[in-house]
């Protein structure tokens, strides 16, 4: 690959050349030091001077050049934090609104949370004293319901908009209304909460070298450019396609740190459960490997990740150590990791697809684009020269779709136009979308939020159904579930439910890589430690009785032991249970967030206790969208969409087959399989959904 003019012949980096305990004064002058040294920073004046003469700047820059770190904080050097204004920066996702607004904090040698904070979905750090606020895009829109004309910030940047999120493309839109409405209503009229509304300025950032559909989009926006750094990378590829790339990829791991010079290696896998997995493989192969070749120290990195745990792939491995970051494609532009020379590339993501006529989404390993492919190499050129290696031939590179279809034309529309409703836009269809989602999908998620009582029969928002779904922070059949939960008198459950279904994989098996092998994990240690949480109803029971196991086991310990030994404790529960605590930790998160939510709401958190029947029942009353029934063949058929499905070999129901069962997840692999299931009477979807089942369905 023909990389930029810079190449570096020798590639001189020492690792770890102090103690890790540096003193402040030198960890000061070194973040000064690394500030200075990025290519953004000699534009300081001339970025300032365009934002001042553009109310609409597109910035395009290759990843590393400082974007995301150094604007904000030139922009609150140039004044535009003055009187209590915010610059708001949205990141597609959470975990680089995390790591990016740690970061930024310590470069200005200032506490998170103070000047420098961010928030994300079950997570807010910020505080009045905040002024450069990382967030998330969905973080962001959903802070205009409450603040149509987001009149607390003075500049909001649109970061990563290349990505294309489904929740960037509606801020592109939205912010451009909010921009015209800001600047005619002038100083004449108060924001939200009594504060002078100025003039808005709009910048979108973005990596690729497609700025032109921005540009274009706000008619003309002028561009401008920082100039990356970028060594050559050695593209590699393998000459037959790889039937299995993780097998692949740890064999190409292990390749690199016998055979190549120093340098840490990036590997792009799908996701948590498959980096998990990776991440076990690598260190049991290590144990077969002679003393001085182990050094090597693997680290994972995907957005479920624990906050505590996301820095360490920042940090230089120890001394004589390589690092292997096993990442999600996060790591392909909105997060750069210092000392990567050699990049592993699965050459699949896992992305969203949604089937309108089916009304069904499924969450699929698909292949990457070529923009991505390359955007993955160009990672192994950070610092010097580098190489990547491609599991999969040459010829099948070429063969990729040129870039990845924006998440707006492949995903379920329910939650943005449900959004779009309560911020009082009601023209979906004649809305000014950078990309027009299909009419038929459009159609399809108003019909959805009507059968879910979010939208009137003339498609307004229902008063209060929709308003309180609009106002959770989940997606709209999650929401409804809270609001039937709590007339079921099982909302304590079901908030209960809704987290643990908001993580990826609560138990874990170490050899479980794809569903084949799931079946081993019904052997062993494993099965007999799952046994005893199972639940003969399902899945989604057998979560609860995860929760509330560790729940009660914790509350006994906890009156005697500080908040460090709980956690350790709790890991080591989770560890006996063949539980993943990362995603257990998480869900506690989550949980703690949206009861504080429906406490807000004014709801009344009540127990069922352990009368289940109640709480089947109320699953089957919210998810009954998602209901499929047994066929004669022993596949199931489901109601909504005909689909024929299996059980997928990880769900507690996989042997029990029962008549009819609701299920939270579809997924397409080898074939299509539904997990996350519980047990239902097919006669209580007529009964508890009468508008959408007759009794002879
Ligand atoms: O946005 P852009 O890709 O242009 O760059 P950036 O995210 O502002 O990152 C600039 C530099 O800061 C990179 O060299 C990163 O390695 C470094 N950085 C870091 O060391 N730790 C972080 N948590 C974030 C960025
Ligand atoms: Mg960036």
């Amino acid at each position: 690959m023909a990389q930029g003019e810079l190449k570096s012949s020798v590639l001189n980096r020492k690792r770890n050349p102090k103690s890790p305990v540096a003193s402040r004064s030198s960890k000061k002058q070194k973040i000064a030091e690394h500030r200075k040294s990025l290519p953004i920073a000699s534009e300081e004046e001339r970025l300032i001077e365009a934002v001042q003469k553009n109310d609409i700047l597109i910035i395009v820059g290759e990843t590393g050049s400082g974007k995301t770190t150094q604007l904000p904080q030139f922009l609150f050097n140039a004044g535009f934090c003055r009187e209590g204004k915010m610059v708001g920066i949205t990141q597609p996702r959470r975990i680089a609104a995390l790591t990016i607004a740690k970061r930024v904090a310590e470069e200005c040698d200032v506490p998170l949370g103070q000047k420098v904070g961010y928030s994300v979905r079950f997570d807010d750090t910020t505080s009045s004293s905040t002024r450069l606020k990382y967030m998330t895009d969905g973080f962001l829109l959903r802070e205009a319901l409450v603040d149509r004309l987001l009149s607390r910030y003075s500049v909001i940047i649109i970061d990563e908009a290349h990505e294309r999120t489904v929740h960037t493309d509606v801020l592109l839109a939205l912010l451009k209304k909010v921009q015209r409405e800001r600047s005619e209503i002038g100083g004449v009229l108060r924001g939200c909460q009594g504060r002078k509304v100025s003039p808005l300025k709009l910048i979108i950032m973005s990596a690729s070298l497609d700025a032109r559909v921005f540009c274009d989009y706000y008619g003309g926006a002028k561009d401008f450019r920082v100039e990356g750094r970028q060594f050559d990378v050695d593209m590699f590829y393998t000459v037959h396609p790889e039937t299995d790339y993780v097998d692949a990829a740890l064999n190409t791991i292990f390749q690199i740190h016998s055979e190549e010079e120093e340098g840490d290696i990036l590997v792009f896998l799908t996701g948590q459960e498959e980096i998990e997995s990776v991440e076990r493989l690598v260190q049991e192969k290590l144990q077969h490997l002679p003393e001085d070749e182990r050094k090597l120290l693997p680290l994972a990195i995907f957005s479920a990740l624990p906050s505590e745990q996301q820095m360490r792939v920042f940090a230089p491995a120890p001394i004589g150590f390589r690092k292997v970051v096993l990442a999600t494609n996060i790591a392909e532009t909105s997060i750069t990791i210092p000392g990567i020379r050699y990049v592993v590339d699965s050459g699949v993501v896992k992305a969203r697809t949604y089937d309108p006529n089916k009304g069904m989404e499924t969450l699929d390993v698909v292949p990457v684009s070529k923009a991505q492919a390359i955007q993955r190499s160009g990672r192994a050129g950070r610092d010097g020269y580098g190489k990547s290696f491609h599991l999969y031939p040459e010829r099948d590179f070429w063969k990729l779709e040129d870039s990845t279809k924006p998440e707006i034309k492949r995903c379920n529309l329910s939650n943005v136009i449900l959004q779009l409703k309560a911020l009082g836009i009601d023209d979906i269809l004649g809305f000014d979308f950078i990309d027009k989602p299909s009419r038929s999908a459009i159609v399809k998620a108003l019909a959805e939020l009507h059968l879910l009582g979010a939208l009137t029969d003339d498609c307004k928002l229902a008063k209060p159904a929709g308003e309180q779904m609009a106002r959770l922070p989940l997606e709209p059949v999650y929401s409804r579930a809270l609001i039937l939960a709590n007339q079921f008198n099982c909302l304590e459950e079901m908030l209960i439910i809704v987290a643990m279904l908001s993580v990826e994989s609560i138990f874990y098996d170490p050899r479980q890589k794809r569903e084949e092998s799931c079946f081993l994990f019904i052997f062993g240690q494993a099965r007999t430690s799952r046994n005893h949480f199972v639940s003969v109803e399902g899945d989604h029971l057998t979560y609860l009785s995860v929760y509330r196991e560790l729940d009660e086991f914790l509350e006994e310990r906890k009156a005697e032991k500080s908040e460090a030994k709980v956690e350790k404790i709790m890991r080591k529960w989770c560890k006996v249970n063949f539980v993943n605590s990362r995603s257990l930790k998480h869900a506690r998160d989550i949980y703690r967030q949206i009861r504080g939510n429906v406490e807000q709401m004014g709801f009344n958190v009540s127990s069922c206790g352990n009368d289940m029947l109640e709480y089947r029942r109320c699953i089957a009353a919210s998810f009954f969208l998602k209901a499929a029934q047994r066929q004669m063949d022993g596949t199931y058929r489901a109601l909504e969409s005909g689909e024929i499905v299996h059980i997928h070999p990880s769900s507690v129901l996989f042997r029990s087959k029962p008549e009819c069962v609701i299920f939270d997840e579809l997924m397409q692999t080898s074939q299509k399989y539904i997990n996350n299931l519980t047990r239902i009477d097919p006669l209580w979807l007529a009964e508890l959904a009468p508008h959408h089942y007759k009794t002879e369905e």
